[in-house]
């Protein structure tokens, strides 16, 4: 029998897995269909036959078991009893994969970053809204409980207005492998698969304010591969917020966890990954360090936005990661290749 949304999982990786942990939590979806391009890892996914989480703190792989196995998403995508994809492949297939959900009806949630250039962002963006679908991406942190916190301690005006912004997304001592250091599967390095988090979550934290400009210094310091690993942009928000994102792999110092957002205003500093603030609480200037709500990587934040996008098909809600998000961050990180290219001050579509 049929019972709520029908998902169809597409990329049975890390973060295939994760979604998949995270849906199982949401009584108003099932997972009916999974894709990977080999048999084998295939029925072992299906079958919920996985190793444990490397992302979360919970240890317990879930029991279950999904009905319908294709090894070509297109069949995946024509399945008339699927509703909903989750795309989880390399970032230069994510275009092409969504594009073709979008095509055939699915709403579609879309790992970040969105895709590899503006353009296609945009292609996304349209085919979504003209054929009344929801597009959802994965920047997760807008999902943290600590991130959401400290987001309405700054629209209360608690910090005054805000100077400056840092932020940083960081591996130390490690970096990915495999199609994460292929160009052409990933469309860029560290920039797209880190830094992408710092620039949308600084965006989240100042109300979704746009950037304008990017100058950037991009390269590849430590690894033996053609995409960056040590990116240093310096942003612009409309309402002239300088914003400084940096993002690594292989780093070999982070100032603390491996992202964080720092935001300094008139009256005060807040900042995410540990959770801080430095705010006047009766007159008195201080430290003010809340407990920290939750770890930076747990589950918990991959059910909620699981959550938004359930509730989003079937009306309840908004999507907090739109299709025109994902696309701005994809604006920024064109923009800041190529600021770097041509050590330029590059200006942001508005
Ligand atoms: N939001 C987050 O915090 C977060 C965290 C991690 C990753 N991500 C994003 O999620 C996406 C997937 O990352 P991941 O860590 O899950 O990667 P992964 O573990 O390497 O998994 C990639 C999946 O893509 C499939 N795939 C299809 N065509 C492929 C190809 N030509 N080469 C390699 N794999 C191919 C692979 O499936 P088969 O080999 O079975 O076909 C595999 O299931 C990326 O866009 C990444 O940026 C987001």
């Amino acid at each position: 029998m049929r019972k709520g949304i029908n998902i169809g999982i597409i990329g049975t990786g890390g973060i295939g897995k994760i979604h998949t942990w995270a849906l199982m939590n949401n009584s108003d979806c099932r997972v009916v269909a999974a894709c990977s391009r080999h048999k084998d890892r295939l029925q072992r996914f299906v079958q919920g036959l996985w190793e444990e989480n490397p992302y979360t703190e919970e240890k317990i792989a879930p029991k279950y078991e999904i009905e319908k196995a294709y090894t070509n998403y297109k069949d995946l995508v024509r399945d008339k009893e699927v509703d909903a994809v989750f795309v989880c492949v390399p970032n230069a297939l994510h275009f092409d994969i969504s594009l073709e959900a979008l095509k055939n009806g699915k709403h579609c949630f879309v790992e970040k970053p969105m895709c590899t250039s503006a353009n296609q962002a945009n292609e996304l963006v349209d085919i979504a809204k003209k054929n009344n679908l929801i597009l959802q991406v994965g920047h997760v942190w807008r999902f943290h409980k600590d991130v959401q916190m400290v987001k309405d301690l700054i629209s209360k005006g608690v910090i005054g207005d805000i100077v400056k912004v840092k932020a940083y997304s960081n591996h130390v001592l490690w970096g990915p492998k495999g199609w994460f250091v292929d160009p052409k599967l990933s469309g860029g390095g560290s920039l797209m698969d880190m830094g992408v988090h710092a620039i949308d979550t600084v965006r989240f934290l100042l109300n979704d304010v746009r950037y304008v400009s990017a100058y950037a210094d991009i390269r590849t310091r430590y690894g033996n591969y053609d995409v960056d690993d040590t990116d240093i942009l310096f942003l612009k928000t409309e309402n002239g917020i300088p914003v400084v994102v940096e993002s690594g792999w292989n780093q070999t110092h982070s100032d603390g966890e491996e992202a964080s957002v720092q935001i300094f205003g008139t009256r005060g500093y807040v900042r995410v990954f540990p959770t801080q603030a430095k705010i006047y609480v009766d007159n008195v200037y201080g430290d003010f360090v809340p407990e920290q709500i939750e770890p930076h990587n747990t589950l918990n934040t991959f059910v909620r936005q699981a959550r938004n996008f359930i509730g989003a098909i079937t009306g309840r809600e908004k999507v907090l990661c739109s299709g025109e998000d994902g696309k701005h961050v994809i604006e920024v990180c064109e923009a800041a290749y190529k600021a770097a290219r041509t050590n330029t001050v590059v200006k942001i579509p508005s």
